[in-house]
């Protein structure tokens, strides 16, 4: 199994490009079922990505990557379809799961495996049938499966989420966008790269309004046959390299490729630090700065601070004056990095779902282990900031999510290297 090796201390100088976002890619890969030809932009070359178009292929899609210029081209000829998800594609990629909704609209039968859990959580997808079934799907879980059909296709109706959820929102949306009449979806998860499938959808012809988190859906006739778009940028993958910026930049950080104003929220709590943010255009830079304070944060579905940052963010908090409050609201079991952080010296206590973080803490190198994507992401920034040589293990999970990482640190001087 490769390792990472950081030698801490390095301080940052210089730029980086954010790729573009993995959680956007996935529902949007799922959408393609929908349409006969795509062509996919700005796409990361992570493992999940890979993994997603392994289960399309699978399906019967022709999958092509172009790798040097980033773009997948996706076509869907329509013949020897497979309505089927295997366990193997889906157990280490969940959000195979968003093939469900587009194979049930489209072709009225789906054999989905249920994804099962992760390191962070149970992950169940219950909201993901409610929804299903409001269309009209009829459901039942036998062998690890989700076995899915809607003999007169799928029927438009109003439905109300009981508790926000991205995949449910994305699994309805991919559903009801080719059901007969109309559908009102309440209580949606909005976050950015829900909005970038929405836009995709549009482009198939499927008119879509979204009103605070109401989202109207209704199928048009209209089919593009032909599809060209450009995903986001990884507002996560840009949050990490923010905070890595303000843990120790040389004297700034600039950071390409954005748009910064979808990430305000993250921007605000960043400021509340005391961290040092110009915004740009289409670019941010992030300016050296002592004395950052203590904050207490809770974690949001969007436009709140993302679960996906809360990992990188307590490193940062280990390096302020005070103590610091992290409440994880979103997932149950998603403090795995807090014992390989407290093995480099960092001061945290965990009471239920809080993280109480004392500052600062002087950090040093220490062979850790990753246990998750967004979790590994915060072993690579402490061993940024720890004296002497950090090495993680199993960074499989860092593939999963970040693209080139080591690269991009290493082009901002910082001494990272994979064995
Ligand atoms: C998406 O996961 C992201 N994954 C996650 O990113 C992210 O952490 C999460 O949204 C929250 O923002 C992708 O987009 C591929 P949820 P998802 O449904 O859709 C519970 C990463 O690091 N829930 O919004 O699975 C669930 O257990 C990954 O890139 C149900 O109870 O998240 C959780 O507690 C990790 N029933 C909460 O809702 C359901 O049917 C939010 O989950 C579905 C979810």
């Amino acid at each position: 199994m490769q390792k990472l090796i950081i030698k801490g201390k390095r301080e940052l100088s210089g730029t980086i490009s954010i790729s573009g976002s993995k959680n956007a890619t996935l529902p949007i890969l799922a959408a393609s079922i929908l349409a006969n030809r795509v062509i996919l932009k700005n796409v990361p070359l992570v493992k999940d990505i890979f993994t997603m178009a392994e289960l399309l292929n699978f399906i019967g899609l022709k999958i092509k990557f172009i790798k040097k210029k980033k773009i997948i081209e996706i076509t869907n000829k329509e013949k020897n379809i497979n309505t089927l998800a295997p366990y193997k594609l889906v157990k280490t990629m969940r959000a195979g799961v968003l093939v469900l909704g587009s194979l049930l609209t489209k072709y009225r039968k789906a054999r989905v495996s249920l994804p099962g859990g992760c390191a962070i959580g149970s992950r169940p997808v219950d909201l993901h049938l409610f929804a299903l079934k409001k269309l009209g799907a009829k459901i039942k879980i036998k062998d690890g499966y989700i076995i899915a059909e809607a003999k007169r296709g799928l029927k438009g109706t109003n439905i109300k989420f009981p508790s926000v959820s991205v995949g449910a929102t994305e699994n309805a949306l991919l559903a009801a966008s080719k059901a007969k009449g109309k559908t009102v979806l309440k209580n949606c998860a909005v976050e950015p790269e829900i909005l970038d499938l929405i836009l995709f959808l549009k482009k198939l012809g499927t008119n879509i309004n979204i009103k605070g988190r109401t989202i109207s859906i209704s199928n048009s006739k209209i089919n593009q046959p032909n599809i060209s778009h450009e995903v986001i940028f990884d507002r996560i993958e840009l949050g990490t390299f923010m905070i890595a910026g303000a843990l120790i930049a040389k004297n700034s950080l600039t950071i390409n490729k954005i748009n910064p104003k979808i990430i305000n929220s993250e921007i605000n709590i960043l400021r509340k630090v005391g961290v040092q943010i110009i915004k740009k255009k289409t670019s941010i830079i992030i300016k050296k700065k002592r004395n950052l304070k203590n904050i207490n944060i809770v974690t949001k579905p969007y436009p709140g601070f993302p679960t996906d940052l809360q990992a990188q963010l307590m490193v940062l908090l280990t390096q302020v004056n005070g103590v610091s409050k992290i409440k994880e609201d979103i997932f149950e079991n998603r403090f795995m990095h807090v014992p390989e952080l407290k093995r480099m010296g960092a001061l945290i206590e965990i009471k239920d779902k809080t993280a109480i973080i004392k500052g600062p803490s002087k950090l040093t190198g220490a062979e850790v282990m990753a246990t998750d994507l967004r979790a590994s992401v915060s072993l690579v920034l402490a061993g940024l900031v720890a004296e002497n040589r950090t090495i993680i293990n199993r960074i499989y999970h860092l593939d999963r999510g970040y693209e080139f990482l080591e690269s991009k640190l290493r082009k901002c001087k910082a001494k990272i290297r994979r064995v």
